[in-house]
């Protein structure tokens, strides 16, 4: 990445402009390297922020057709179509919109063997200029559940309760998930930049935990800190618990 590319800042913007925000950034990126390669999150936090890249490419501010994205993490045990699917919302919100869109690396998970889609994956996520990536009320990172080591690479996972939960509750899976697989930790921590995104009130206490208390197992995003190139887009919401703030 360019020299000029800001080193490791707190991002904390009104919710009004926090999509708006994000995507001016990543448009920036792609301004200076059209072949960006990046993976990106699913969930309710990106979904503006994808609104705003289709307003922008059909506007004809950016266009993300050079651009490769690797998807950050996928359910086990979802069939292939299932709304909760990562590869589907990702599709649904933002491929399936653009006029252009990038070349998709999903994860093939309807195999047979669960382990070989996370050995591609780590080769597809290996050397990311950027990593995209939400932040979970457990604080997970990806799939990258509590227990999670720094060291960890792409692998199939064990998913917390509450984040199985989700598929269900909060995204409309059809079943509860049987697992996971993640772009792992380690993997996430080689790629050029970080952005880390959070948005609402109810994420505020993760953030805190996440930013300014030790690193820890117990919360896998506060190994972010260690990238010399983390950027975190908290809307005000987000942000409130931060004594930085
Ligand atoms: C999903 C993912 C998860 C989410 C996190 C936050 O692809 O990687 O780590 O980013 O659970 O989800 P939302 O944004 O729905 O609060």
């Amino acid at each position: 990445m360019s020299s000029t590319v800001p080193a490791s800042r707190l991002v904390v913007l009104p919710s009004a402009a926090w999509a708006s925000t994000v995507a001016s950034e990543l448009a920036d990126r792609l301004a200076r390297r059209p072949s960006l390669r990046l993976c990106l999150p699913t969930g309710d936090t990106p979904t503006p922020f994808y609104a705003e890249l289709v307003a922008g490419e059909r506007r004809g501010a950016w266009s993300l057709a050079g651009a490769t994205v690797v998807l950050l993490d996928e359910w086990l045990g979802l069939p292939p179509g299932d709304p909760a699917r990562c590869d589907v919302r990702l599709r649904g919100e933002l491929f399936d919109l653009l006029a252009s869109p990038p070349a998709f690396v999903p994860i093939a998970v309807d195999g047979a063997d669960v382990d070989e889609p996370a050995t591609a994956l780590d080769t597809a996520a290996s050397g990311l200029d950027l990593a995209v990536v939400g932040l979970g009320m457990n604080g997970h990172v990806g799939f990258n559940e509590p227990g999670t080591r720094p060291e960890d690479r792409s692998r199939v996972v064990r998913l917390a309760r509450s984040s199985r939960e989700a598929a269900t509750a909060r995204y409309g899976a059809g079943a509860v998930p049987s697992g996971g697989v993640t772009i792992g930790l380690a993997t996430i921590l080689e790629a050029g930049e970080v952005w880390l995104l959070v948005t609402g009130e109810r994420k505020a206490g993760i953030l805190r935990q996440a930013l300014e208390e030790p690193e820890g197992i117990d919360c896998p995003a506060s190994y972010l800190r260690r990238h010399p190139r983390l950027t975190v887009f908290a809307d005000e919401a987000a942000a409130s618990g931060l004594r930085a703030s």
